[in-house]
């Protein structure tokens, strides 16, 4: 993935790059670096590890430039170490690069052959060597840099600085998204909107293959074929401000809190305030005509969409699948004639997510964002947009876009439902009521925290923890381990209630946490059953489930959290909330870093 900041400017810029590096660094942080452009050509200073450090290096040893650029690194080739750190310098040209270069070992051996010496391990080096080779050949800067490109075979979004000229800053995206910010006497290149807001709103998305030559007043865009095409300058929506901890220790902590908040702002978008049943825009149609839906996503986003599965079927009627987007990408997929694709992402940039979506825009099928991020590439090409509005989500783990993406599955599967006749506007209102409730619920969920943190040091001393759950509350286990895994680094597994006897049943030992989603429902019974074998095993039970459902539990463990009674389909959004908790003050407890797990990133750009 990779962030990357990059500003020309009759000012000095060193201390804003690294302002807006800050910002990306939910991309990456095994790494980060700048360079600028001054009267002793291109100057760089990189470090390992997360973006203090550079500014530490920077304290030490300060550059200055009125043009540079800047990196925070997600490694995929090469170590995390100094040497690999972007920005990568070949003679006059520096780069950095969000992506793979997939071909990058041939170009390297072509140019080490015409005497060309590679100081890092990575695949971006080759981009700035590649320039270099142009400009020996005689080429001017704009034209080595464009040259490079029909050489590279993968995915990118680079930024460089060529030649002596400390006027202009070059970029293009092939696969990976990249903006360009208008300031005033300054401009700007970004991954995002969201690096720039300190500096400006008004940013230019470049499009697929697009190059951007970008001086101090002005930007010339080329799309892919070389033609100069005008792009349209937009108003990004992300406040600045959003991004504070506010009077939280973390931001995955804060987020978790902003949930009541998330859900209000959500369920208010989907709500028609006239009729009280679901507004589903421009998505409705694809929703209401379509043979069968493919729902299609990644990591906590996939099983958002496992539970949609759930309420689409179950209410609508309609066939779903679910995909994993790197599966799907890949397996030939059969896919219907007259079908429609949901693709569900936070960051509307999921490398594998974006492929898929394009994949099936290709195969002619509806596409419909559940986004959010308003200015991602997915919503760009999308043919609707379902926006979550959980606000902007800087920790790692996904908490309230998870359940934001779940509340607009519910609003989608309900309206799916009744416009297809499946539904009565009467049951169709009286789940739309239920739901209205979540903000509600989810402030009363989030008195639980106490007891969550009592129970983390249980987690935080196991060797392993399972999650179980049935039907809808089967994706909610999935969920709780992978939160669990994530933020605190500690094997867990989740499981289908009914299938840990075929196999994962082996590994219970005595005093190992199960923790059990079940509130009270239908297959509350069969999930007691499921209890009882482990429970015989030596398992140790930690309910998460709703007043009768504690009931059912009180003889088997000490250990209940008890969630307000959640009518409707209010029941998996509300439990994600005591998952969410158990994870945070697991992680808590040992100390690890939640908001930036090891080897993590945010927004996933690459394969
Ligand atoms: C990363 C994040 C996860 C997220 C997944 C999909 O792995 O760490 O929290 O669920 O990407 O991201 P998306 O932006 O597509 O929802």
């Amino acid at each position: 993935m990779c962030g990357i900041v990059g500003i020309v400017s009759n000012q000095p810029v060193s201390n804003r790059l690294v302002e807006g590096l800050t910002r990306l660094e939910y991309r990456g942080y095994d790494s980060a670096g700048i360079a600028v452009v001054n009267g002793q050509g291109i100057v760089r200073r990189r470090s390992p590890g997360k973006i203090i450090n550079l500014q530490h290096v920077l304290d030490d040893a300060p550059i200055e430039g009125t043009c540079g650029i800047a990196h925070t690194r997600w490694a995929t080739h090469g170590k995390p170490n100094m040497e690999n750190a972007h920005p990568h310098q070949a003679g006059n040209v520096a780069i950095v690069h969000n992506g793979i270069i997939e071909n990058f070992k041939i170009l390297r051996e072509e140019l080490a052959r015409e005497g060309h010496v590679f100081a890092t391990q990575t695949d971006s080096e080759v981009i700035a060597h590649l320039i270099q080779h142009h400009l020996d050949k005689g080429m001017d800067e704009e034209s080595a840099f464009l040259a490079c490109f029909e050489r590279l075979e993968g995915a990118y979004a680079v930024a460089a600085l060529v030649g002596k000229d400390n006027q202009t800053l070059y970029a293009a995206r092939h696969g990976s998204p990249l903006v360009v910010g208008f300031g005033t006497g300054e401009m700007f290149v970004g991954s995002d909107a969201f690096a720039l807001a300190p500096f400006t709103k008004r940013v230019l998305y470049l499009e697929e293959g697009d190059s951007a030559v970008v001086k101090i007043d002005d930007v010339c865009v080329r799309d892919k074929s070389g033609q100069v095409v005008t792009r349209e300058i937009l108003t990004a929506s992300i406040s600045a401000v959003m991004a504070e901890k506010g009077n939280y220790r973390h931001f995955m902590e804060k987020e978790i809190h902003e949930q009541p908040e998330a859900l209000a702002r959500t369920m208010a978008a989907y709500m028609d305030q006239e009729t009280d049943l679901p507004s589903l825009g421009n998505a409705a149609p694809l929703l209401k005509n379509a043979d069968r839906l493919v729902a299609i996503a990644c990591g906590t986003a996939y099983l958002a969409a496992s539970v949609g599965k759930y309420w689409f079927e179950g209410l609508a009627g309609v066939h779903v699948e679910t995909d994993i987007a790197s599966e799907f990408r890949y397996r030939t997929p059969a896919l219907p004639q007259n079908g429609t694709a949901l693709f569900i992402s936070q960051s509307g940039e999921t490398a594998d997510t974006l492929a898929a979506m394009r994949y099936c825009n290709r195969a002619n099928l509806g596409t419909i964002g559940v986004l959010n991020a308003p200015e991602s590439s997915i919503a760009r090409e999308t043919n609707a947009v379902m926006r979550t509005l959980a606000g902007p989500e800087i920790g790692v783990a996904s908490t309230k876009a998870f359940t934001a993406q779940l509340a607009v599955l519910a609003m989608s599967a309900i309206g799916t439902a009744q416009l297809r006749g499946h539904m009565s506007e009467d049951e169709a209102r009286t789940h739309v009521k239920a739901l209205e409730q979540l903000p509600e619920l989810a402030q009363k969920a989030l008195t639980v925290k106490d007891q969550c943190e009592a129970i983390a040091p249980i987690l935080a001393g196991a060797k392993q923890t399972f999650f179980i759950g049935r039907g809808v509350y089967y994706p909610l286990a999935l969920e709780g381990a992978l939160k669990l895994k994530e933020v605190t680094y500690l094997p867990a597994e989740g499981y289908a209630a009914g299938e840990l006897k075929h196999g994962p049943i082996a590994l219970i030992e005595d005093g190992t946490p199960v923790v059990v989603i079940a509130p009270s429902d239908k297959l509350l019974e069969k999930t007691i059953s499921s209890v009882e074998e482990v429970a015989a095993r030596g398992a140790k039970i930690i309910a998460i489930t709703d007043e009768a459902g504690a009931e059912q539990f009180k003889d088997r463990t000490e250990h209940i959290i008890v969630l307000p009674d959640m009518p409707g389909l209010c029941g998996p959004i509300i439990s994600a909330i005591p998952l969410q908790l158990l994870a945070y003050y697991t992680a808590h407890k040992l100390g690890t870093n939640m908001d930036q797990p090891r080897n993590l990133a945010k927004s996933v750009t690459v394969e």
